[in-house]
């Protein structure tokens, strides 16, 4: 599948899609939210209601009035929405937190179940960067959106219901007025956004540009470039120009606009009205309270069109993140593996799917592969391998080496052929079986960031720290780690930067054997290492071979001469195979390539014995 995070199709219906993915797990806390905001508003809206009723008590009875139960009456409306409002932002927080954390562990987990052809096709990097700053931007207006619409809704809705109630036909008359200004502040939220993003994006290039100019002041110079990155540089500027002016225009002209419509409202609401209160037919209370209300709907609807345009302005992020959700793995467990698996659970057997627990025999079966259709990598390859053996894998760079431990360890599959273990296809088989009987060491070794003790129990997360130091010992690694600052606590710096690269390999040797993996695979560091550290790898290896089977990427001459098969590879094709002494005395590739490559090393070899 070649799916790209960046240009995944338009997906209709992204909003419900995460809705659902938030709200399942959340029920509680959304039901909560809105009960809370639903109070706010009522209590909210309620003011005006007191005022109108003090106002009438005074029209009514004079000094008579009983002020302190109005004044009592506030107070207590106070605190409630004081205490209302904290509870509220608490629980949006929250929600807020609890969106971004989900979001953010759904996609990468579901990353990392997804094949590396989509990482071929999408860089890793700016996937990652990608991801955050969209997880970010979603949780960020949703959970604050939610709040001002669950705030805001309800208490337009509200006000509606009480004008309606206090008098219905100066209520229609008002109503009638807010979809245009609705309509109205929708437009300008729109454009508003639009423009600022606008603005933002060509105030980064400009100073992109700047920096650029600046640090390369001295290449430009030679290029003799400095007029055209001034041209350049002052275009950007008077387009920064036009948009802030224009940016400007927009947000100067929405309010004024807006308190037009909310004033035309007022307005009505006092020419109506004040028709009735003179005719006797509406008391001079209701009055107030309607043109407070229809003031006072100003703010929450500016709230909740600038909610909504933002909304629909991250839709391409949420399109982006639940289109990413979505991209199924191209290599899974089949139906027929899952069904294993559940008998195996069931049954208790000694696999994970209730297939063989050794391995006795892999097989390549005539497999051709190659990343793109186009282009064929692997043609007809064929290797029989029993286990325990060490096999070498050699040829020149680009030859296909790295490609055949990737398709054994089902990184990507065959796209004809087989690969056979124990006779039965491995697609017959679960991954996560295969996977846990992987031991792997790459080329350039990945730490991950975290101690030392926790990257090499990422072989076996149920490892104890004795069996970690165990394994360590084993390959020769435990001193090196004892002499680091902290011992097995140092800290890993992000990728191992404070590790040489034999280290890391070291490392990642014991990271590779406490599981007790019954394949290794690994691709040899071609970097060179001091020769002590080289001594110590060599060493290693030999511990990290022992009653395995293996598949090395080789270039050391040490390692292919005491493998049991080597294995030349070229152009995709297996060219020739067998024991060292066997293809020298053949004098066909592997004698060139070890003429080429490894004469000056043994001469080497030969001079320091
Ligand atoms: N992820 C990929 N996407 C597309 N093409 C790839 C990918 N990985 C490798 N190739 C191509 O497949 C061919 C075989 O590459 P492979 O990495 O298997 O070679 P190799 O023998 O391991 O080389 P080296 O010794 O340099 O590591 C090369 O032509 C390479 O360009
Ligand atoms: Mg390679």
């Amino acid at each position: 599948m070649t799916t790209q995070y960046n240009s995944t199709p338009a997906r209709k219906g992204a909003w419900k899609t995460l809705f659902l993915m938030v709200y399942r797990p959340q029920k509680k806390l959304f039901h909560t939210l809105m009960a809370v905001a639903i109070f706010t508003a009522t209590i909210d809206a309620s003011f005006t209601l007191v005022t109108k009723s003090l106002v009438d008590d005074i029209v009514a009875n004079g000094v008579e009035a009983n002020l302190l139960k109005y004044a009592v009456l506030f107070t207590v409306l106070m605190l409630s929405i004081v205490s209302s409002i904290w509870y509220f932002i608490r629980l949006a927080g929250r929600l807020s937190t609890t969106l971004m954390y989900t979001l953010r562990k759904q996609s990468f987990e579901h990353l990392q179940s997804l094949s590396f052809t989509f990482f071929d096709n999408n860089a890793v990097g700016w996937l990652l960067a990608r991801i955050t700053s969209d997880t970010t931007r979603i949780a960020n207006v949703v959970a604050w959106g939610t709040l001002d619409l669950f705030w805001g809704i309800p208490f337009i809705l509200g006000i509606f219901t009480v004008l309606l109630i206090l008098d219905w036909q100066l209520g229609l008359v008002v109503l009638g007025l807010f979809p245009f200004l609705a309509a109205v502040a929708m437009w300008f939220n729109i454009r508003i956004l639009d423009s600022s993003r606008n603005l933002r994006r060509t105030n980064s290039r400009i100073t992109a540009v700047y920096n650029e100019s600046i640090s390369g002041v001295q290449t430009s110079k030679v290029l003799v470039r400095e007029d055209e990155n001034l041209k350049e540089f002052q275009n950007d500027t008077r387009k920064m120009y036009r948009l802030s002016m224009h940016n400007l225009l927009l947000t100067s002209a929405f309010y004024p606009f807006v308190n037009v419509f909310v004033s035309m409202a007022v307005g009505a609401a006092l020419w109506l009205g004040g028709v009735d209160v003179l005719a006797g037919t509406l008391t001079l209370g209701t009055l107030v309270a309607f043109m407070t209300y229809a003031r006072s709907l100003m703010d929450p609807m500016l709230e909740v069109s600038g909610k909504l345009a933002e909304l629909q302005r991250t839709t391409a992020c949420v399109e982006r993140v639940i289109g990413l959700l979505e991209v199924q793995p191209d290599i899974a467990d089949s139906e027929q593996v899952k069904k294993h698996i559940e008998q195996a659970l069931q049954s208790g057997a000694e696999t994970l799917d209730g297939g063989d627990a050794r391995i006795d025999t892999i097989e390549f079966r005539h497999v051709d592969f190659g990343y793109k259709a186009e282009e064929p990598v692997l043609k007809n390859f064929n290797l029989a391998v029993k286990a325990g053996a060490t096999v070498a894998l050699v040829g020149a760079t680009g030859s296909g080496k790295s490609t055949i431990v990737s398709l054994l360890c089902r990184f990507y599959e065959p796209t004809q052929g087989q690969i056979l273990i124990n006779g039965e296809d491995y697609r017959g088989r679960s991954l996560a079986w295969l996977q846990s009987n992987l031991g792997i060491v790459l080329q350039t070794p990945f730490l991950f960031t975290g101690t030392v003790r926790s990257n090499i129990r990422y072989g076996n997360l149920d490892a104890t720290d004795d069996e970690i130091v165990a394994a360590a010992k084993a390959v020769n690694v435990h001193d090196i780690i004892m002499q680091m600052e902290r011992g097995y606590d140092t800290e890993i710096q992000e990728g191992g930067n404070n590790l040489s690269t034999g280290q890391k390999q070291l490392i990642s040797f014991a990271r590779a054997i406490i599981g007790n993996p019954q394949i290794l695979v690994m691709d040899e560091a071609t970097s060179s290492v001091d020769t002590q550290t080289e001594h110590l790898l060599q060493q290693s290896l030999q511990t990290v071979l022992q009653g395995r089977t293996s598949f090395v990427i080789a270039h050391r001459l040490s390692t292919i001469r005491s493998a049991d098969t080597i294995v030349v590879i070229d152009q995709g094709e297996l060219v020739e195979q067998g024991s060292h002494d066997e293809l020298l005395a053949k004098k066909g590739r592997y004698f060139d390539l070890y003429r080429k490559q490894f004469q000056t090393e043994t001469e080497e070899e030969l001079l320091s014995q």
